[in-house]
């Protein structure tokens, strides 16, 4: 009989419990589904923005709804960029495409920052069917936009539609206070919370030593319960358990801007 070494066992189990510690994670990135969903979104939002701007009569009109507009398609691409940057984990099947619409998504921020909607609009039509990239590779997103956007800027994405936002801010205190979300379109919200909470590591309000430790509780706990809330999306829940998990989120975006919305 084959006899197996005992660090062979030593060396798997090691292996095992790095998979399992990993695996919860990597459940947290988009389905396939929530991807294409979540950029079809955008490109809709995009859409309706540069045509509120073409709309306009006036030029005081087009500068006033360009500002608004502009900044819903900017936020927009940042968390496009940022839910399309964090499906890059290795795996050739997704990352390629993945990569492909991150990069389209700050091409499309940059355009809009320029005032250059026909630019946006374009590229935000051909989000659906863009080409792979040959080297996909995650990127360090920060690095990718001016060094003064505020978190007003990623936030601006959760609005309301009339706000060039997806109404996730809505969406959430009126699913925690009764929940009629369906599972797709929890996740959908979940996901554009969870790119936001990544970009919340590095942009920051607070300026002193003491204030960013308690941002990064508050960033940490929105993560958590946001978390949480896409773990329902898995698994059998009741409606007033989903409420609940809604109303815990809601409570961490409440917290923070407590302490440091304007
Ligand atoms: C770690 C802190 C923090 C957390 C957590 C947080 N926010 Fe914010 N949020 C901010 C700051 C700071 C601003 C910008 C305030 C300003 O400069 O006016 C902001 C602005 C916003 C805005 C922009 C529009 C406005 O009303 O000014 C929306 C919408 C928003 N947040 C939604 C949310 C939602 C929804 C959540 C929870 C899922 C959340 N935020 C969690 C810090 C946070």
């Amino acid at each position: 009989m084959w006899r197996i070494p005992a660090r062979f066992w030593l060396v798997s189990s090691f292996l095992l419990a790095g998979m399992a510690f990993f695996c919860p994670a990597e459940a947290a990135d988009a389905t396939d589904d929530e991807f294409k969903a979540l950029v079809d979104q955008d490109a809709k939002l995009i859409a309706k923005a540069v045509e509120a701007v073409d709309k306009a009569t006036t030029a005081k009109d087009k500068k006033l709804v360009g500002k608004s507009a502009g900044s819903g398609i900017k936020s927009s691409a940042m968390i496009m960029a940022g839910y399309a940057n964090a499906r890059i984990t290795g795996n050739p099947a997704v990352d390629g495409k993945a990569a492909a619409i991150r990069d389209e998504a700050i091409k499309i921020y940059k355009a809009a920052a320029e005032g250059n909607f026909k630019a946006a609009a374009e590229a935000a039509k051909g989000l659906a069917d863009v080409k792979a990239s040959a080297n996909p590779k995650k990127i360090d997103l920060f690095k990718q936009f001016p060094t003064d956007v505020t978190s007003k800027d990623v936030m601006i994405n959760f609005m309301k539609p009339a706000q060039y936002g997806t109404n996730v801010e809505a969406d959430v205190i009126a699913n925690g206070k009764k929940a009629t979300a369906k599972p797709a379109d929890v996740a959908l919200i979940a996901h554009r919370l969870l790119a936001m909470g990544e970009y919340s590591k590095t942009i920051i309000k607070p300026v002193g030593a003491k204030d960013i430790a308690a941002w990064k509780e508050f960033n940490d706990k929105m993560i958590s319960t946001t978390e949480a809330l896409l773990a329902t999306t898995k698994k059998k829940t009741t409606a007033s358990d989903l409420a609940k998990a809604f109303t815990a989120v809601n409570a961490s975006c409440v917290a923070c801007h407590e302490d440091y919305k304007n």
